[in-house]
């Protein structure tokens, strides 16, 4: 009996190995006739066991003989980013498709590949599976496909509008007011190590969704701040403050829940719903607790609006938030279900998708914000560029004064728009775009100008951050950084596309802002040109007129074509507004405290300033180049940066410590170059 229960099980055991065997070799010849450039290797890298486990592995793999390990360098997460565009020189292709037992995986970094799969969206779908963790509270705009995507898009897009980005404008530059506040202290002196700028960025982006996708306006905690950013912090004494929320039966106040939600957000979306609320852990009935309470707050809200419209139905009103539209849309349709041909979302659509507003919305931005500024402390002549082209702009004006339909262009056609432009180019939050041919028949594609096909069932990854910094594509200079102190260890060593340079994207006959608007046509900020009806699919580019125009699918950080991101205006204005807000009277620097005390540094030379500002920029650019990863954008996880915000003029560094030291140690110019590949991180 038991003799045959296992025979019954290594026989199935030789299928399963046999037809996986023949299954993989088919795969690999299909990849030989495909005509794209492949590697074979043993992992399929979207496995759920290697994502979650592969750190475990690496350092045991990294001990082995170098032949043996060849195909790890096209196995590890986030490798995009920390082998840049080597990893597409070391395979000889901007494209090419990696065949493992289990899957196929196709990745590019070349624009024109790009601009096929982002413009033929029926033909390259989104990977719909992959994205199903975003709807824990129901099916939205991110994570449908085909028709249904169409209607999600439809209900979702109205918001985004010039007249709510106004909104976004004004509540961007309170919410940046009370957090410059928090950083300089009540004085204004400043010059006080800050190092939560991450987390205070992430707040930023959560208060100005908050108002201006949900009408809830956010007040900036204001004692201190770094209390409730902690994920242990219990909130009682807000709940007491805001009586009226409990009063309606809630255990947490709406401010409380929407960070316990984030701060939880893997167990969301990895852990069953129900074990979330059996499992005898506090974190995980806190996250569950959580997750009701945004919920039931939210569902609050839909009832509230929805009779709020069927009172007043005005439909000319002036704050036509995004909870208004998309409860607009279910009001309508019950009230003339004749007339109207769009089906209405239900409301678990409704909430789905007003969390993942949320969720694409906040830290994307916040991310933007806060790599501006560790970049702009690493490269201090580009922040006084910056400061100066803001003085040109607001003429010491306060922000009360500052008027979006004058002022935005300005910024966006300036240096401000030139540093997040250059911040977007270096770290996109989505350095993997994912697309597929999944569920679609074999599709052909032209690289390079040779007819290919790419299989059905491959998963596509558009490499954003590779394609943005692809010397073939783009202008480049000399590298500027001090030798043997290159940015990247690998990648790029001959010039400076891993270095963080606004100026690039200013063309010569743009160096001068003070030019007219309307000199040789071109504008500051192109008008946002919507095509397709009701989608809002975007054609005007990402950047200013004024700028560099890099081939179309070489810079692609909100994606490209009808899946292209819907806040992108909403994120710039947020951006724009909030770097302005704090660059106007202070400059950020990079925090010394870790080599040398306040009273040390007030009594340095100059020469002992540069030795000390290059070691904490030192760590800074590692820490840029090995501490960033994925959970849901590309983030600083291992570790932080440490800044400090001083008045203007009182900057305690040189603007060219890099330079300075450079010709101090010419010995330490000649430096060799760092590890290849991925060991350099196992
Ligand atoms: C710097 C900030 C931002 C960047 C770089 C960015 C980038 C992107 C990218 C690359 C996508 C495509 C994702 C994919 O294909 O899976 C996307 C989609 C999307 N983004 Fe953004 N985003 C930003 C800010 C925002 C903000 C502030 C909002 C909303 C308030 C937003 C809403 C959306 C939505 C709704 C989609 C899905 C669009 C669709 O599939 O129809 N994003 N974004
Ligand atoms: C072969 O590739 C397809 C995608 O084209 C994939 O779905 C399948 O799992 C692969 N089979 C094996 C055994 O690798
Ligand atoms: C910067 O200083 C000017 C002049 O003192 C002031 O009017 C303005 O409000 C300040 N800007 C910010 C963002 O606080
Ligand atoms: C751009 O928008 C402005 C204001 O909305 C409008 O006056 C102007 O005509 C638009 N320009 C173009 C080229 O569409």
């Amino acid at each position: 009996m038991w003799s045959m229960i296992l025979l019954g099980f290594c026989a199935y055991l030789l299928y399963l190995v046999a037809s996986t065997f023949l299954g993989f070799r088919r795969n690999v010849s299909k990849a030989k006739q495909s005509g794209i450039p492949y590697v074979v290797v043993p992992v399929y890298y979207l496995k759920t066991w290697w994502l979650v486990g592969h750190r475990l592995w690496l350092p045991l793999l990294a001990k082995l003989p170098r032949q043996w390990t060849q195909w790890v360098d096209f196995c590890i997460p986030d490798f995009y980013f920390r082998r840049s565009i080597e990893v597409f020189q070391q395979v000889g292709s901007d494209t090419f498709l990696v065949v493992a037992p289990g899957g196929m995986v196709l990745h590019t970094a070349d624009p024109a590949v790009i601009t096929q799969i982002t413009t033929r969206r029926n033909d390259f779908p989104k990977p719909t599976p992959i994205y199903r963790s975003l709807d824990i509270y129901g099916k939205n705009v991110v994570s449908t496909e085909g028709p249904i995507w169409r209607q999600h898009r439809k209900a979702t897009s109205p918001p985004f509008t010039e007249k709510n980005n106004h909104l976004v404008w004004t509540e961007s530059i309170d919410q940046a007011s009370a957090m410059l506040s928090s950083w300089v202290g009540p004085d204004g002196k400043g010059d006080i190590t800050v190092d939560r700028v991450m987390d205070d960025t992430m707040r930023l982006s959560l208060y100005v969704i908050s108002r201006a996708g949900f009408g809830k306006k956010l007040e900036w905690p204001s004692a201190d701040a770094k209390a409730d950013v902690d994920a242990n912090y219990v909130d009682k004494s807000k709940i007491q403050n805001e009586e009226s929320d409990r009063g309606r039966g809630h255990s947490m106040s709406y401010t409380y829940a929407i960070h316990c939600l984030l701060d939880n957000i893997l167990f969301q979306f990895l852990v069953p719903r129900w074990l979330l609320r059996r499992f005898p852990s506090a974190k995980f009935h806190k996250a569950d607790e959580a997750y009701n309470e945004w919920g039931s707050y939210m569902r609050e809200a839909v009832e509230a609006k929805k009779k709020d419209l069927e009172v007043s139905a005005d439909e000319s009103k002036d704050q036509m938030d995004l909870l208004a539209q998309l409860v607009k849309g279910q009001v309508a349709s019950e009230k003339n279900k004749a007339n109207s041909k769009d089906v209405p979302l239900t409301d678990s659509e409704v909430l789905g998708n007003m969390f993942v507003l949320i969720l694409a919305g906040h830290e994307t931005a916040a991310n933007s914000i806060h790599f501006s500024l560790v970049y702009l402390a690493l490269y201090p002549k580009s922040q006084r560029a910056t400061q100066k082209d803001l003085d040109r702009i607001f003429q010491g004006k306060p922000p009360s004064e500052w008027d979006y339909d004058r002022d935005l262009p300005a910024l966006f056609g300036g240096m401000v728009g030139a540093v997040l432009a250059e911040e977007l180019r270096l770290v996109p939050p989505v350095i993997g775009i994912p697309k597929s041919t999944w569920g679609v028949p074999d599709q052909p594609i032209t690289i390079e100008g040779k007819a290919c096909t790419v299989p059905a069932g491959v998963y596509i990854s558009l490499a954003s951050g590779n394609v943005q910094r692809n010397p073939k594509h783009w202008p480049t200079s000399k590298p500027t950084l001090p030798g043997g102190h290159t940015v990247h260890p690998r990648a790029n060593l001959d010039n400076d596309l891993e270095e963080f340079h606004p100026e690039r994207w200013l063309l010569d006959d743009a160096h001068d802002f003070e030019q007219a608007e309307t000199a040789n046509g071109k504008k500051d900020m192109p008008n946002e040109t919507v095509t397709a009806d009701d989608l809002a699919i975007n054609e005007a580019a990402d950047t200013s007129d004024k700028f560099y125009r890099p081939p179309k699918g070489a810079y692609v950080p909100f994606s490209d074509g009808y899946r292209a991101c819907l806040g992108r205006r909403f994120a710039q204005v947020e951006v724009l507004a909030t770097l302005a807000v704090i660059l106007q009277n202070y400059s950020v620097e990079l925090a010394v405290d870790q080599w040398a005390s306040d009273e040390e540094v007030i009594a340095m030379d100059e020469d002992a300033r540069v030795e000390v500002w290059e070691k904490a920029a030192e760590r800074a650019r590692k820490l840029m180049l090995t501490g960033l990863s994925v959970i849901i954008s590309l983030q600083m996880r291992a570790g932080h940066v440490a800044l400090r915000f001083v008045p203007r003029g009182q900057e305690k560094f040189p603007d060219d410590a890099d330079e300075k030291w450079k010709a101090k140690h010419p010995e330490l110019c000649e430096g060799t170059r760092g590890t290849p590949g991925w060991r350099f991180w196992a």
